[in-house]
């Protein structure tokens, strides 16, 4: 499969003709390689309803009739706005056609900006592990570190994991290192810096902080065959 990065937290899988994409944000994404109009997901992943990652997922999936998946509240909320969803919660997993979702934890809010000043909670925070074709792909969301990422690795052999390092809202360069260590992932790319000021990291630090070989950068727009 190919799996690429786009800036802050999304993330594209393609796999047997199926699009796979986390987090859709592009408008507003100061970082992002892509463009509304060029994307065509089959599978929208929302690891929780902020604003920076619910991004441009209705107008996708409206666009492209593309399944989204999600904690049950987000699903619900994006539901009742036109969009195919499917609701989960977190310890669970379903086997969808293109592959295997499973929610986990995530310590971080989940609370959606309508954009008139209400903000609407939708249900909790999630991480999520996606298995394709013997491959499991960890997308942490935003969360910080804790403990229990041990028993994500243990119970998943994680082959590549998507950790948050911007600290202020997420784990920061130091406890994302922690949380690779924790989590006994292969290969850890960071995310979710760099897109607005509070979040300004140098990946290079983090990096230095996993033990050696085991975390790569990818820029916006690269992209790994796993
Ligand atoms: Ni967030
Ligand atoms: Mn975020």
């Amino acid at each position: 499969m190919k799996v690429s990065f786009h800036g802050h937290a999304v993330v594209k899988v393609e796999t047997n003709g199926k699009t796979i994409l986390f987090d859709p944000f592009i408008n507003g994404n100061s970082l992002t390689d892509l463009k509304v109009d060029d994307i065509k997901p089959d599978v929208i992943i929302i690891t929780h309803g902020h604003n920076d990652h619910i991004g441009d997922t209705v107008e996708l999936a409206k666009k492209h009739d593309s399944l989204v998946i999600g904690i049950a509240e987000l699903a619900d909320y994006l539901g009742a706005k036109g969009v195919r969803t499917h609701g989960m919660s977190i310890g669970g997993a379903y086997e969808f056609e293109f592959g295997k979702v499973k929610l986990t934890p995530a310590f971080h809010g989940t609370g959606f900006n309508a954009g008139d000043g209400q903000i609407i909670y939708l249900g909790m925070p999630a991480g999520v592990l996606l298995t394709i074709e013997g491959k499991t792909i960890y997308h942490a969301g935003d969360t910080s570190v804790y403990s229990d990422m041990k028993l994500i690795g243990e119970r998943h052999p994680i082959d590549l994991a998507f950790l948050p390092i911007g600290d202020n809202f997420t784990m920061g360069p130091e406890d994302a290192a922690l949380a690779a260590t924790f989590l006994q992932a292969k290969q850890v790319v960071p995310i979710h810096y760099n897109t607005f000021p509070v979040i300004k990291q140098d990946p290079n630090r983090f990096i230095d902080l996993l033990e050696e070989g085991n975390g790569f950068i990818m820029e916006p727009g690269d992209e790994i065959e796993l």
